[in-house]
């Protein structure tokens, strides 16, 4: 981490966490923070649902909510973004506060319920988006919608020309009866919807389903087969938690989804069992703020992983130090490519 990024850290700690969020993009959009630029290795390259990425590990949805800082995240070392939640409309999301540090717990939780300058906006910024970079868009639906299935559809309609992913999330627990959308019917039908939009793009995209940590091993094998009967390209596991055990300080009894160090174990036993139950290709993600986290998930039976939270805490720069690591922690143990060691402790997870 360097100086600059450490005062710049330790002045945003003190202030709400929303109003620092803020400030740390106007930062980035103002270039005061160091780019490493790509960080790849022939080790750390690899593929994802028929993209090719330099390296496996993403910035997860959520911290670039409006895709106003995609350049400077472009540079910043991630294998891949993924930007949104979008919705149709713009929309003011929860009331403030509604991000809480746990810094004792290396956590966050968040209740912000798709806050969002809304898809045509968002697309707008898209089209100027760098195009040596792999992005995607976290698709939502808007609270007062009164077809919230049909929401993910349009605003995939609207933005998927300038995409390169997209991902469903029915996993947000901040939108009220949107995790409903987990169950089959509701999901199939959901998919089913998005798909015919996927495959009527000029240039049809990979589309991801993001799920809640929350689920049981007879939702995750419903959602596995209609995942998999639907052709969706990869799961994304997991969003943010409900549960709220051994959590320690003050905030720790917000409502709101729960995120960072305390969701490593269980979002990683959910993407173990995941890789048990389906052959698609998984994302990892929850709780990651290590190389060896990262490389937990892979070897759980992640082929990419993503993170947030652990940012909040180490900087933008540890992505790329976990990148770095990570092709390390490969090179250790004797793997060519991060490809060889997808799924090789699964057992040690389910
Ligand atoms: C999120 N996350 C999230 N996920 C999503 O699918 N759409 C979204 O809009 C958001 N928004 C969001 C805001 C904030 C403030 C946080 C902390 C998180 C969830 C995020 O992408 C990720 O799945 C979880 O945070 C777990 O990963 P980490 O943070 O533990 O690395």
């Amino acid at each position: 981490m360097s100086v600059l990024e450490r005062v710049g850290l330790s002045a945003l700690r003190r202030i709400d966490p929303e109003a620092a969020h803020t400030l740390a993009l106007r930062a980035l959009r103002a270039g005061l923070a160091p780019m490493p630029g790509p960080v790849t290795s022939p080790r750390l390259q690899t593929t994802l649902a028929g993209l090719t990425l330099p390296n496996p590990v993403g910035l997860a949805a959520g911290f670039d909510k409006n895709a106003e800082a995609l350049h400077p995240l472009s540079r910043a070392g991630f294998g891949f973004i993924e930007v949104g939640a979008a919705t149709p409309r713009a929309q003011p999301g929860n009331p403030k506060p509604r991000l809480f540090r746990l810094t004792r717990d290396k956590a966050a939780i968040n209740r912000f319920g798709f806050n969002n300058d809304g898809m045509d906006v968002i697309a707008a910024r898209l089209a100027k988006r760098p195009c040596d970079a792999v992005i995607g868009l976290n698709l939502g639906a808007n609270k007062d919608s009164p077809d919230k299935s049909a929401d993910f559809a349009t605003v995939l309609n609207t933005c998927g020309a300038y995409l390169d992913f997209a991902t469903v999330n029915v996993s947000s627990p901040n939108t009220e009866k949107l995790r409903d959308l987990q169950g089959p019917a509701a999901l199939s039908e959901l998919l089913n919807g998005v798909m015919r939009v996927r495959d009527a793009l000029a240039r049809p995209i990979p589309v991801f389903l993001k799920i809640a940590p929350d689920l049981t091993e007879n939702d995750l094998t419903d959602i596995a087969a209609v995942a998999s009967k639907t052709g969706v390209d990869a799961i994304i596991a997991t969003n943010t938690t409900l549960d709220r055990a051994g959590l320690h300080g003050p905030h720790a009894s917000e409502a709101g989804g729960l995120s960072g160090a305390p969701l490593f174990e269980k979002s990683t036993h959910v993407l173990a069992q995941l890789a048990t139950l389906s052959d698609l290709p998984l994302i990892g993600v929850g709780g990651i703020g290590s190389p060896d986290q990262a490389y937990a998930k892979i070897r759980a039976g992640a082929s990419a992983v993503q993170l947030y939270t652990a940012l909040v805490y180490g900087g933008l720069s540890l992505g790329a130090n976990i990148v770095r690591g990570l092709d390390e922690l490969l090179r250790r143990d004797g793997f060519d490519t991060v490809a060889d060691a997808v799924g090789t402790g699964k057992k040690e997870w389910t």
